[in-house]
């Protein structure tokens, strides 16, 4: 049983929710470590199509745990495990839905960000205050900050420390939708739950092709939509979804 996160099975996904409440879910190293192994867990079982992670309304987390970085000096940072919990987080190959209440600074915005999908309640404030600490972010911030609200914002909030509401981070492409704080949950489940029903090689190979677009040239992430499209023509989720469609009626997608 994780210590640090709650963990509940709404059908075919799973809500996890950051659980550090009087450290305004600061992440540690037990947090990171159990938040990838729970990935993990989510990733081998075929039940579980898509995952909602969330913290509380005060805070979705408040950046890594400063009273543990304070022990760490630079021997420690060097062969810190937390690289190995980020790394395995952002290698998650189902739907990540972040449902974000309250803070989301520093390493709390970054994984906020390693989400596929942002939905924001109203209040909810994004950083990346590491600056005020003689730092800089160090789990993906300045590459996915400025690919996602784009140089002139990311460079504001990153060398002067400045967070931006839900509204500006919806109006710069930072989430998608923002709700009143009571909803966030609730939004960001229906939306797992409406993904949970499609095809899954669909959804995966959709995901990996939208990824691809960060990373790749346009001919190369042209190339790799191609072959993904190609793919899924030999599945027989393809040929129940067309048959569907012909019968009106609902499909019944297996996975294969
Ligand atoms: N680490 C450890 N504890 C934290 C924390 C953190 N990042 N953020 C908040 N807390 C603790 C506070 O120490 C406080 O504990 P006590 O009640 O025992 O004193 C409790 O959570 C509540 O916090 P506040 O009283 O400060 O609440 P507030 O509403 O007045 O302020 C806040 C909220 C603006 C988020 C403020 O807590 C704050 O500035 N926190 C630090 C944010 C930050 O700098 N994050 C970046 C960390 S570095 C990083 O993230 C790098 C990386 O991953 C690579």
């Amino acid at each position: 049983m994780p210590n640090t996160l709650v963990v509940q099975a709404h059908q075919a996904t799973r809500l996890i929710t950051l659980h550090r409440p009087h450290a305004l879910n600061a992440l540690t190293t037990e947090l990171l470590g159990e938040l990838a192994d729970e990935l993990q867990r989510c990733a081998d079982d075929p039940d579980v199509r898509a995952v909602v992670i969330t913290g509380s309304r005060k805070a979705f987390a408040a950046g890594a745990d400063l009273n543990e970085m304070a022990e760490r000096d630079l021997v420690g940072m060097l062969d810190d495990p937390r690289q190995g919990y980020w790394q395995r987080i952002t290698q998650f190959p189902k739907p990540l839905i972040a449902a974000v209440n309250g803070y989301a600074l520093g390493g709390g915005c970054e994984l906020a960000m390693h989400a596929d999908i942002l939905i924001a309640g109203e209040d909810a404030q994004f950083g990346q205050p590491e600056i005020n600490l003689g730092i800089m972010p160090g789990a993906g911030g300045t590459q996915r900050l400025l690919r996602a609200v784009g140089k002139s914002l990311a460079m504001q909030m990153v060398l002067a420390g400045e967070s931006i509401s839900a509204r500006r981070a919806l109006d710069a492409g930072l989430v998608s939708e923002i709700t009143q704080p009571e909803l966030t949950v609730e939004r960001a489940l229906q939306i797992a739950q409406r993904i949970a029903a499609k095809a899954p090689l669909a959804v995966r190979l959709a995901k990996e092709a939208l990824l691809k677009a960060q990373d790749l040239d346009l001919a190369s992430g042209l190339r790799f939509e191609r072959h993904a499209f190609t793919l899924l023509a030999g599945t027989a989720d393809r040929d129940e979804g067309i048959r569907a469609f012909q019968e009106k009626r609902q499909a019944d997608f297996k996975g294969c």
